[in-house]
C-alpha cells in the first residue's frame, strides 16, 4: 500500500494526511522515490473524423515532416476562412473510449472467469491524468473528476468547473485565434500519408483526431487510458507505437532569461506530463513571435526534460507528480466502494485546498451510457 509512505516519521503535524476524507496536494508529501511506472503498451487506437464520427482504426494518423530550422510559418493564415472548430460545448465524457472498449471487448483480457470484467483498475483520458500529475504545482485552475465503479473498474471522467465554463464562454477573439495557431502548426508539419507532404492550403478541422489506447501500471494501479496523438515518425524503421509518436507544440519565442525560466517552470511541466504518460518520447516545438510567425524549431526528448530543469530554483519534480497521482488513485480506490453504474463520486480540487469528494445517485453526473452498460453485461 503506497499510502503508508505519506506518513513521514518526524514530519511536523500538518505535513501528513490528517483526514481520511480529504487528500493533501502539498508537494513536500510526495517527495519520495519515483513510483513504478511500467512502459506503456499500445493496445489499440481509434480515429474521429471531420464530423467527429468514431472509427476503430488509424485513418486519422498523420506523418511528421521535418521543416526548416527557421521555417517562417504564418500561423494566422486561414483564420477564420479555413477553420472548422469542434463544438467544445458538447461534452463527450468517456464515450469514445467506451466505444473502443465495446468494439474490442473480445480482445481484452479478462481478469476473472467473468467475461465482462476488464483487466484495468482505472479507465480514463490521458488528459485527466495530466491534470492529476500537475496538481501539486497548479496555482490557477481547479478540477472536478467524476468516478463510477462498474464491475470492479473505476471509470474517471472530468466535469467542467463553473470557472472553466465561464472562461470558455467568454474567450476573447485574440484567445480564440491563438488556440487556432497550435492546430495550424500541426497542418504545416504533418502529412496525411507516408509519402505525401503537408498541405497548408487545406482546412484546419479540430474535429479530426487520432487517439492511442494504452495499458500500463502505476505502482499497484492498472491503467487503461486513451490520448490524442498529433503524428508519427514516417520512418518505417521507427520504434513501434507509442515510441514512434511525436507531440507538436507551439510556444512564444524565448528572448530573456526570465522567459526561459518561465518556460522551464510552467510549460515544460505540462509538456512532460502529457507525453510521459502514454510513452511518447519527443515533443517538437515551434517558437513563434507575437504576430504568430514560427521563427525557430526545437526538439525535446521527454527523457531529458528533468535534466533540463535541474538548474531552476524550486522547480517541479517528476517524482512529486507521479507520487501525487498514485496516492490520488489509492484515495479513489478507498473511497469509491459502491459498484453501480448510476452512482458518481465527485472529486473536487481548488488551488491551495485539499482534494474533497461528495456522492451522487442517479444525478446529472452519471456518465456511463446505457449502451455501454448493456454491452458489458451481455
Ligand atoms: P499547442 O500545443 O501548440 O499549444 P495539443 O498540443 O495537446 O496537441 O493541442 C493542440 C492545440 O490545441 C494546442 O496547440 C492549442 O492551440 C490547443 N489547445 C489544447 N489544449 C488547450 C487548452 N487547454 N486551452 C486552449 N487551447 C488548447
Ligand atoms: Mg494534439
Ligand atoms: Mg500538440
Amino acid at each position: 500500500n503506497s499510502r503508508q509512505h505519506q506518513y513521514r516519521p518526524g514530519s511536523p503535524p500538518g505535513q501528513t494526511q490528517l483526514s481520511s476524507r480529504t487528500l493533501s496536494t502539498r508537494r513536500e508529501l510526495y517527495e519520495r522515490d519515483f513510483p513504478l511506472y511500467k512502459q506503456p503498451v499500445e493496445i489499440g487506437c481509434f480515429s474521429l473524423d471531420s464530423e467527429r464520427r468514431f472509427f476503430n482504426d488509424s485513418r486519422q494518423l498523420r506523418y511528421y515532416v521535418e521543416p526548416d530550422r527557421n521555417p517562417n510559418f504564418d500561423l494566422r493564415d486561414g483564420y477564420k476562412e479555413r477553420f472548422k472548430k469542434r463544438d467544445d460545448g458538447v461534452k463527450e465524457k468517456l464515450d469514445h473510449i467506451l466505444r473502443w472498449i465495446v468494439a474490442n471487448k473480445s480482445k481484452l483480457n479478462s481478469r476473472t472467469a467473468s467475461a465482462c470484467a476488464l483487466d484495468a483498475d482505472f479507465v480514463t483520458w490521458r488528459g485527466h491524468l495530466t491534470k492529476l500529475l500537475t496538481t501539486p504545482y497548479e496555482t490557477k485552475e481547479g478540477w472536478l473528476l467524476a468516478v463510477t465503479r462498474f464491475r470492479g473498474t473505476l471509470y474517471m471522467s472530468e466535469v467542467e468547473t463553473e470557472t472553466s465554463r465561464r472562461e470558455r464562454e467568454n474567450r476573447t477573439d485574440r484567445h480564440e485565434e491563438m488556440m487556432y495557431w497550435g492546430y495550424k502548426f500541426e497542418q504545416y508539419t504533418c502529412a496525411d500519408t507516408v509519402h505525401s507532404v503537408p498541405d497548408p492550403g487545406g482546412v484546419v478541422n479540430t474535429n479530426e483526431a487520432f487517439c492511442t489506447v494504452v495499458q500500463t501500471r502505476l505502482a499497484d494501479h492498472k491503467l487503461l487510458f486513451s490520448g490524442e496523438v498529433d503524428c508519427r515518425d514516417k520512418d518505417p524503421n521507427a520504434p513501434a507505437p507509442p515510441g514512434c509518436y511525436v507531440e507538436l507544440k507551439t510556444s512564444a519565442e524565448i528572448c530573456t532569461p526570465k522567459q526561459r525560466s518561465n518556460f522551464h517552470r510552467f510549460k515544460l511541466l505540462k509538456w512532460w506530463a502529457q507525453s510521459f504518460l502514454p510513452g511518447v518520447p519527443r515533443v517538437v516545438a515551434g517558437f513563434r513571435d507575437h504576430e504568430g510567425v514560427v521563427v525557430s524549431m526545437e526538439t525535446f526528448q521527454i527523457s531529458k526534460i528533468s535534466h533540463l530543469i535541474k538548474n531552476e530554483y524550486n522547480c517541479w519534480k517528476p517524482t512529486v507528480c507521479m507520487n501525487f497521482c498514485c496516492d490520488f488513485l489509492s484515495f479513489v480506490k478507498r473511497v469509491v466502494t459502491e459498484d453501480s453504474k448510476s452512482v458518481v463520486y465527485l472529486f473536487s480540487w481548488e488551488p491551495r485546498r485539499d482534494v474533497t469528494y461528495s456522492v451522487y445517485r442517479d444525478s446529472q453526473y452519471s456518465f456511463l451510457p446505457d449502451w455501454f452498460v448493456e454491452e458489458m453485461s451481455s
